[in-house]
């Protein structure tokens, strides 16, 4: 638990606060429709942080299926970034998991976003393998994983 940042369960109502947080974390951007139609699919895990006044820090979008969890998206706003909001979320997911007899949690992340592979390597994700020209825009993805 992080001083005055609260998680709970995405609603529609969120939606906007985590399109402007998606729009300036991501070069190809998930369209509203996407996170709309995230929250109403069966085998989701959708979670926001929110601060004190409500504003929404960050977000997980995972969906599982039998006994694996793939994060398809995950962010937190630039100025709430290195206080564990993320590793809090991921947190989340991972009792998730444990509780439902999910054994391999998986995602993408752009070969060139050090960053964000830095974050999973903290957590103990390691990487498979690549996947060449995943993104729209030809980057490759590194495929990273973890085994709970
Ligand atoms: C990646 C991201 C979600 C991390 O969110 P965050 O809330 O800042 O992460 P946390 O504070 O929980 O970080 C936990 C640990 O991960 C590591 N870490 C996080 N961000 C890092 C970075 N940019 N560089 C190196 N290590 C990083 C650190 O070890 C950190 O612990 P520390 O701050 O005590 O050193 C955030 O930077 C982000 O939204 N980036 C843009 C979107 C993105 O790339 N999403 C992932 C796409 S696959």
């Amino acid at each position: 638990m992080i001083d005055g940042i609260e998680i709970r369960s995405a609603t529609t109502g969120d939606l906007d606060d985590i399109r402007r947080v998606e729009a300036a974390a991501f070069i190809s951007p998930w369209r509203r429709e996407f996170f709309e139609a995230e929250l109403q699919l069966p085998g989701r895990v959708t979670l926001v942080a929110v601060d004190g006044t409500g504003e929404v820090a960050g977000y997980v979008f995972a969906m599982f299926i039998f006994d694996e969890m793939h994060i398809n998206k995950i962010a937190v706003a630039a100025s709430f970034r290195r206080r564990g909001i993320a590793r809090s979320l991921m947190q989340r997911c991972l009792e998730f998991a444990r509780g439902h007899d999910i054994h391999l949690i998986s995602l993408e992340v752009r070969k060139s976003n050090d960053g964000a592979q830095a974050f999973y390597r903290r957590l103990e994700f390691t990487e498979t393998f690549i996947r060449p020209r995943y993104y729209p825009d030809g980057e490759a993805a590194v495929v990273m994983s973890l085994v709970v």
